[in-house]
This record gives structure tokens, sequence and C-alpha cells, in this order.
């Protein structure tokens, strides 16, 4: 979700707890001051699959095109630029079709009624659910045994963020305290889905009575993995021996395992949580700083309200743990621990339904966007890069202990291939240098800055992991425009969407507000519509890195900045740094996907602040390596200059609008087919921003998507619904060419 909708309409912004000293270069500026087809495959295919998908936008490609012709290899970015737009539908290039594979409410079991979309639905467990964010292919066999090489058959496993409240009751929802009623549906939403999909003519169709099928929820029992297994701050009522919790929530980025298991991201979870007013006089001072630098600190005699209010839909267990405050004599009388409980890489096997989802706690607490794994090399550590989306928040490294065995890769027992490489571990996090290069540092008791920090005494190694962003206070990390996803390319180099920061300043800055540098050095303004200004970084950046010696271990890499986002025509010396015009200018990168059989690199945009010129889209782009530009100086006049690493200027041949989404929605997740012929990408809460105020009056609904393209019930007065989409090339090529 974008900060704007997130503070205007869920009524409280994006995390914005960093309030360290950490030097952000403040001091290294002053020292330098320097989408027919769909159907052409066949609805009667389809029938056995419950929905074939639906044609939604074709720039080209009437119903009288040609039968698809032999696949061709074609030349990356070959497809004409698709046109900035703010029209409540997909457009994709000419020789592209778009089509819903699944929607909000779809589902997922032989009986389930089919899904009305006029808020009575329910049964969440056994549908899909809300806010499709994250999203990654798992190949299956005809014989339904894991395989990596199918392109006719697999699983997506599918992160479900949040909810788009509005719509998923019959008139909105009802002031606290909650109907329990809403808010076990409200619960069921969240999660992950687990869908079995196949190869449907030329598109593809999800299988609704599937037994791979599968839901995990805001409710669904997980075991704690890792160091923090068994630690005191995860003791509860009920897990009184700290190894189990429900829920994952705000599932946001994913990862995929070399052993082929997924990796969900629990992102701005904290805000789920009510804290009493008063509640700081019952914990220690060092608790109190845990909370509030996780953002749920409580001052005087005002309480820290939860987004939706679960907790006030009545005395049961499952309600009342969503109240994290001392209410009991002991830790395991209460939910004063339930929080600690958030905020991980939780694996999950989605080959087998059955098996017991982990929350991996080696690679630390925070708001986790996506996990994506380096290279993996037979005989050397893993690395898994991880980024904590919220203002000023740090980049994180995590090294396996054990190095890689290539037989791991299909081993049959897939969770415990996971506590193998993701129980014993390092975590690091980023520093980024003025010079171009960067340090990894070690977060943990062996590191005496950490054991020895002033602003937080860590107990032990499990504190350091639950509290990482202490600890990276601790050791002068660098401070980041809020990192977003990451993504390995085929080099070995990993690039970092910075989707966005509103508190750059320059001058002089007070509470969280940062001076530019030289990892994140653009501070502007942008107006949107006629007249709102906007501060900051508004349009967010692109870093990348590269480890020294291609080691998945080093402590130590160069970097520079692979793409500033901007809008086109705005000034190239401050603003478009990048040369962006109108055919690739863009606005909050976010979701960042490589991928391996075209080596692109998708960009995709969750932006509230080009919006009135152009929905939220996708790019493709060809990576490139560090050092392919140089050294670019912002002059800020009075201010002085800040000196960054910029990559080479994008062109026509390196970075092309490929897709722009509906009204109101963002661009997230994606993941292809082995043979690189299909794309699935998410739309999330189209008409997001639909006032609550208009519920009944679908005129007022700002988007009714996929309704309006014919997908499901309710047609131009649908209610939107977030949805997974598949594009594929008309003649059978490989997508992005
Ligand atoms: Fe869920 Fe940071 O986006
Ligand atoms: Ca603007
Ligand atoms: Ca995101
Ligand atoms: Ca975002």
């Amino acid at each position: 979700m974008n900060d704007r909708v997130e503070s205007a309409f869920l009524g409280h912004g994006e995390e914005d707890s960093n309030t360290s000293s950490n030097p952000t270069f403040d001091s290294v500026v002053q020292a330098r001051l320097s989408r027919r087809s769909l159907l052409r495959g066949g609805v009667g295919t389809a029938a056995t699959a419950l929905l074939g998908g639906l044609s939604l936008a074709a720039c080209g490609g009437g119903d009288d095109e040609p039968a698809p012709a032999a696949a061709s290899t074609g030349t990356l970015l070959g497809f004409a630029a698709v046109a900035k737009s703010l029209d409540d539908r997909i457009t994709v290039p000419a020789g592209y079709t778009a089509s819903v594979l699944l929607a909000l409410g779809d589902p997922l079991a032989a009986g389930v009624s089919a899904f009305r979309n006029d808020g009575t639905d329910s049964g969440y467990d056994r549908r899909v659910g809300d806010d499709h964010d994250g999203m990654e292919y798992f190949g299956l066999s005809t014989t339904g045994s894991p395989d990596p090489a199918s392109s006719a058959r697999a699983l997506l496993g599918i992160n479900h963020e949040y909810i788009n409240q509005l719509f998923l009751h019959p008139n909105g929802p009802s002031p606290n305290p909650r109907p329990a009623g809403e808010t076990d549906i409200e619960v069921d939403a969240h999660g992950v889905s687990i869908v079995e999909i196949a190869r449907s003519g030329s598109t593809y169709a999800y299988v609704q009575n599937s037994t791979f099928n599968r839901r995990i929820t805001a409710a669904t029992e997980i075991q704690f993995s890792g160091p923090l297994r068994g630690h005191p701050l995860l003791i509860t009522k009920f897990s009184p021996d700290a190894t189990k919790t429900r829920g994952t929530v705000n599932n946001c980025g994913t990862g995929k395992t070399p052993w082929g298991t997924l990796l969900t991201g629990e992102e701005n979870w904290t805000g789920y949580y009510f804290r009493a007013a008063g509640d700081q006089a019952l914990r220690t001072a060092k608790a109190n700083t845990a909370l509030a630098r996780y953002g749920r600190n409580v001052t005087g005699t005002a309480a820290a309200a939860s987004r939706y209010g679960w907790e006030t839909a009545g005395a049961a267990d499952k309600y009342a743990r969503w109240n994290t405050s001392v209410t009991g004599a002991t830790p395991a009388d209460d939910y004063r621990h339930e929080i600690n409980g958030q905020g991980y890489i939780t694996e999950i096997d989605p080959y087998d339904p059955a098996s017991v989802v982990r929350k991996r706690t080696a690679l630390g607490r925070m708001a986790h966007e996506n996990a994506a794994f380096g290279k993996p090399v037979a005989g050397k550590p893993l690395a898994v890069y991880l980024g904590d989306d919220a203002r000023n928040e740090y980049i994180y490294k995590f090294v396996s202990t054990d190095n890689w065995v290539a037989a791991d890769a299909t081993a049959p027992n897939r969770m415990a291939t996971g506590d193998k490489y993701l129980d014993r571990g390092k975590l690091f996090a980023a520093k980024f240098n003025a010079d171009g290069t960067g340090q990894w540092i070690e977060l943990s008791m062996a590191n005496p800055t950490v054991a020895g920090f002033a602003g937080y005494a860590f107990a032990d190694d499990g504190d350091v992991l639950m509290h990482a962003r202490l600890a990276a206070d601790a050791v002068g990390a660098t401070r980041m425009d809020r990192p977003e996803w990451c993504a390995v390319a085929g080099s070995g180099e990993v690039y970092f969407t910075l989707t966005n920061n509103s508190n750059r300043r320059l001058g002089t800055v007070t509470g969280s507000q940062l001076n530019p540098d030289a990892a994140n050095p653009r501070v502007y303004t942008d107006i949107r519509g006629a007249s709102t200004v906007q501060s900051g970084n508004p349009n967010g950046h692109v870093i990348r890195l590269r480890e020294n010696g291609g080691e998945p271990a080093a402590t130590a890499f160069a970097w520079d900045i692979y793409l500033f986002g901007a809008e086109a025509g705005s000034p190239t010396n401050v603003i478009n740094l990048s040369g962006l015009t109108s055919d690739n200018d863009l606005s909050s990168p976010d979701g960042l996907v490589y991928t391996p059989s075209t080596g692109l690199l998708w960009v995709q945009t969750d932006d509230g602040a080009y919006t009135d010129v152009t929905n939220c889209m996708m790019l493709a782009a060809v990576p490139g390596t560090v050092g392919d530009g140089g050294p670019v100086t912002i002059d800020y006049g009075a201010s002085g200059t800040v000196t960054t690493r910029a990559g080479r200027k994008q062109t026509a041949t390196t970075l092309k609008r490929f897709l722009v989404g509906p009204v109101d929605q963002e661009i997230t997740g994606l993941a292809e087919t082995p043979d690189g012929k299909a794309l699935f990408l998410n739309v999330q809460h189209p008409g997001e921003e639909t006032p609550f105020s208009a519920i009944g009056d679908p005129s007022k609904y700002t988007s009714h998507w996929p309704g309006n393209a014919g997908y499901g019930p309710g047609g131009a007065n649908a209610r939107p619904r977030s949805a997974t989409v598949v594009v594929v090339k008309n003649d059978g090529g490989r997508v992005g060419t």
C-alpha cells in the first residue's frame, strides 16, 4: 500500500520509528559539501479448472488475429512501450494478452460457492484472500511431484498483504467493537494462498478442487524456528514455552528457496496490535524502547489503536490476542509478547498441504518486504538479501552457517532443508559509503558495538534478532529511502528498490527528517495534481550492489544507483538523473523481480506521487553492472552538494513500460513459467481510495476492475477485487521480447 493511502484511508502512516542518530551521511554530506485470445485456449478446458481467464485489454490483436506462430526468441524489449494511463483496465503492449487468473474470494476447494462479490461472502479460509502481493511459481509434474522445469502445471504461492476492508462487508466495516463475523472474515482474508494452476490452451486457469490448494491465514498455527524458538520474549498465554504462535500478517514480498519452498515477508504488522494507554508504566524501560522502535509506542493517556480493531470483537482468546498489553500477572497469562511473534520471514512448503509453517527467526524481525537468495554455489554459504520497508530503515543480509550442497535442491524433506540453511547463520546490516563502497556489519553479541550499545541493553542473540533495527542503529547502518523489494540478477548483483522518502530534507532537519547522502542523494519537490506539494524523494530510486569477489559471505561491496524514478521532463540536474522519457518514466518503484528466462528485471510501482498522470505500472529493464555509469554531483546551492554514484542513463533498449494497471491499485508480485512464455503478476487493491461513505453507491467506487472486464459478477458496477493476472505473448514467444 502506498503511504498516501495508508495515512488518509487507514488512519496511520507507514512506520516511521527510526529516530536514531545514525550517521545518514549527514556527516558525509557535510564533509563533501561537498494483455482474444484468452480464450483462444478454449473455454471447454476451463470448465474443469473453473475459471479461464478473460480478455482484458490488448492494444493490438483483434479477434481476427492469426493463430500463434512458432515461438519467437525475440529481441529483449522488442515491444512498443505502453503509454501512461488513468483508464480502469489493464493495458499491455500490442501482441500481448493479459487475462485474470484468479481474484479475491474465488473458491479454492470443491463445494465452495462462487464468489458473489456483494459483501455477503464468507469462508475466506477456503477462498482466495485479499490484496495479492508477492508471488512465486512452483512447477508440478503430471504426477504431482515437484518439477522445476514444468511450464504446464504448477502451484502459485500468493501473499495477501492486507484487506480492502470497505468491500469485504455488505455496508463496509462496522465500527468498534467489531462484530465477530466481520472480524473472522478479515482475519481469514489475510495470509497466503497456495493455488494449483494449469496451462489451458494459450493461457492458464486455476484448479478449484486441487488437493494442493491451501490457505494460511492470520489464525493458522505456526512454529517459531531458529534462535528465537523458546525465547522468553515469545512466551504468551497461547504458547508458554514460546514455540508457536498464530498467523502471519501483512504478507508483502516473497522469496523462493533453492530447495523449492515459499518465503513470505511479514511487513506492516505492528499496526494490527492494540496497546493500551498506561501500558508503558507496566513495562521495563527496555521493553518500551523496543516497542517504540517497532511502532507501538504509547505515551501519557493515549493508547496505540489497532488498524482493524480485532481485539474488540469479543472475549474469546482469538480476539483478545490482538491486545498486546500487559493484562495478566506473567507473560504466560496474557498477550504482551504477541506482537513479538510477527515480523519474520516465514517458510511454507507449497508441495505439502499438511506441512507445518515455520517463522525463520534467524533472518531478523523487521517490516520485511521480500527475501532474495544470492546465486547458490556448492561449497559456499547461502546469502539472503532483505529490506526493512519503513522510512529511514535498513538493508540486511543473512548468511547461512552451512555451505550449500547441490543435492539439497531436491531433498524430499524441504522444511528440514530450511532448518539447515535458515536457522543457523549471521545477520548483517548495510552501510553505504560515499565513495561507492559499502560494508556488511554483523548484528550479534559477538560484535562489541552491538553488545555494548548504550541505547538498548541486548540480553542475548535472540534479543538482537528480534530487535534487529536497534542493533542496526547501534552499528551505524545507513538509513535508506524505504527499502522495498530486492532482486538478484544473473550477474549476481543485487538490486534494491527504495520506493520514496517524504522525510529527506536539505538544511536543518528535525525529528525523523534526514539530509541527503550518497546512497539517498535526492531532495526535491514535485507537484501532484494542481498544487499538492510533495517533498523529500517522492519518486524513489533503485540501488544495486556487487559483493566483493562475488562472495556470498563478503563483508564489503561496491554500489551505485541503477535507476532514479522521475517524471519525464523534470529537471535533469537533480530529479531525472536517469534520462527517463515518456516511454519509461515512473515513480515509487516497489516490486522488483528478475526473470532468468529472459534476463530481464521487472520494475513495478506502488505510487501515490505520479497517480495524477498515470495508474501504477510495470516496466521491463535490462540490468547493467555496478559502475556502468559514474559519479554525479547534485548541486543544492546554499545547502551544498551531494556526490553519488549513478548507473548508466536509461534508453529505449534498457527500460520500457510494459503494463499499466487499473485505478487506485499497485502492480506487485511477479512469477514466470520456466519457459518464459507466461508471466503472472498481481493487481493489488484496485479502487482503494474509494471513501467509506461511498458503499452502496457503485458510481462512487473509483474502480470496478476486474468486473468491468467481464471477470466475475457485477460488471460495470462491480466492487473492485485484487487479482492475479497472466500475461502471454500472442505469438507464443517469451514475455518481454
Ligand atoms: Fe508491502 Fe513495502 O510494500
Ligand atoms: Ca507531479
Ligand atoms: Ca511492496
Ligand atoms: Ca510500497
